[in-house]
């Protein structure tokens, strides 16, 4: 115990830095590590954006400057045109539209706004690990709504009532999932937004992966286009995934409008606003047609192909349900261990391959790994290579 532990607060001293970054940082430390821990595609920002922001600083001579904190209205207008299309729902870019530095810190600025010490927030189990982290900072207290994993990780909405209480503030949903690479249908996801009404409390939707559907582009399905829940949901959207974009912090945020002008002063006092370089980036990139994302999406069916056939052959060590989008697999352990975390680190060790301990998703986590296959071939066939390897029958 030194000073310092005495003045960290109650709050961070409870909360971990994520699973996903701690086994990223023990995997640099193994030389030659194949890793398949972090969900960072390996996919370069696209030129066509990359082109438009060089073009962007040389005529832009407030490139170096703030912008207004909720973003340039140029981005809210191409973002409200975006959100029109894939939703059908008309939104205000100066009411309902904030840009932000990622949905991570879409989502800090939203349970900043609405959580008092106690107040809950309902997350599916497993779910993704920085939700709990962000929650618990904020003295809110998660509450766990297991995922039904005998049928496909599904939503257990009978279930669902019984947790709400009068401290729930909200439902996170991540759909395609990380962890399980789950797609909840429609009719769950009806149901979840009519639950919500009744009780008045918010659906958060986290959507970093709903450009990664493959051949299951049918099943998604955004609770953001109803009209009768404009007032219950709130919609993230990143460019970090899709987009290729994660170094550049940068996603947006459709939120009811008196959200929105109680939310703006979190992000005002914590950002000023996004940077505006990324702003430009998002500009370049929804200004012009691209069709990247069917590249990105041919490349990553290739690798899940690839790993659902590499895990077929290890069924002693693993089972798994096959995922419907995303780039994540939630694996259960067969093989004798004590727990999900030291099994990551034995493989760590022993076998030179990095997973994420599905404990770090949640109570339900434990006892599996997440697997991430944005990585490439080679480094897909390096950890199933060894992990044949090493658990030999
Ligand atoms: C569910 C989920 N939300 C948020 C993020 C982070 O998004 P961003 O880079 O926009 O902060 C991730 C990244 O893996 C994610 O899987």
């Amino acid at each position: 115990m030194t000073f310092i532990t005495d003045i960290v607060s109650s709050y961070v001293h409870e909360a971990e830095v994520s699973a996903i970054k701690h086994m990223a940082m023990l995997s640099a430390k193994v030389e030659g590590a194949a890793s398949l821990t972090w969900g960072l595609p390996s996919f370069r920002t696209p030129d066509y954006i990359r082109e438009g922001v060089k073009t962007a600083l040389d005529r832009d001579l407030d490139a170096g400057k703030y912008t207004l904190p909720d973003g340039l209205p140029e981005l809210r207008n191409l973002v409200v045109q975006k959100h029109l299309m894939e939703t059908g729902i008309e939104v205000s870019a100066s009411n309902n539209v904030m840009i932000t530095a990622g949905n991570m810190q879409a989502l800090n600025t939203v349970f900043h706004t609405m959580l008092d010490p106690g107040d809950e927030i309902i997350l599916t189990d497993p779910c993704f690990a920085s939700h709990i982290q962000q929650i618990i900072l904020f003295n809110g207290k998660p509450v766990y709504w297991p995922l039904d994993e005998a049928n496909n990780w599904r939503l257990d909405l009978d279930r669902l009532p019984q947790l709400i209480t009068e401290k729930t503030q909200a439902i996170v949903l991540v759909s395609p999932s990380n962890p399980t690479g789950k797609i909840f249908t429609e009719q769950e996801l009806m149901q979840v937004g009519e639950i919500a009404r009744q009780h008045n409390i918010l659906v958060i939707i986290d959507d970093p992966y709903r450009d990664f559907t493959y051949e299951n582009q049918h099943k998604y399905f955004n609770l953001a286009s109803i009209d009768r829940f404009k007032e219950h949901v709130v919609y993230m959207y990143t460019f970090s995934k899709a987009y290729a974009m994660s170094g550049w912090r940068l996603a947006y945020m459709i939120m009811p409008e008196e959200l929105k002008r109680e939310a703006m002063k979190v992000h005002d006092a914590t950002m000023i606003c996004t940077p505006r370089i990324s702003q430009l980036a998002g500009i370049a990139a929804l200004e012009l047609p691209s069709n990247h994302k069917q590249e990105f999406q041919a490349i990553l069916r290739k690798r899940r192909d690839l790993i659902v056939e590499r895990l077929s052959n290890v069924p002693h060590v693993f089972s798994w349900q096959r995922p419907e989008g995303a780039y994540y697999m939630f694996p259960k352990i067969l093989v004798d261990h004590v727990d999900s975390k030291s099994f990551a680190i034995d493989l760590l060790h022993n076998a030179k391959v990095t997973v994420t301990p599905g404990s770090a998703f949640g109570p339900s986590g434990e006892h599996h790994i997440r697997l991430a296959y944005c990585v490439d071939e080679d480094t897909i066939n390096l950890a199933f290579d060894r992990i044949e390897k090493y658990f030999v029958t």
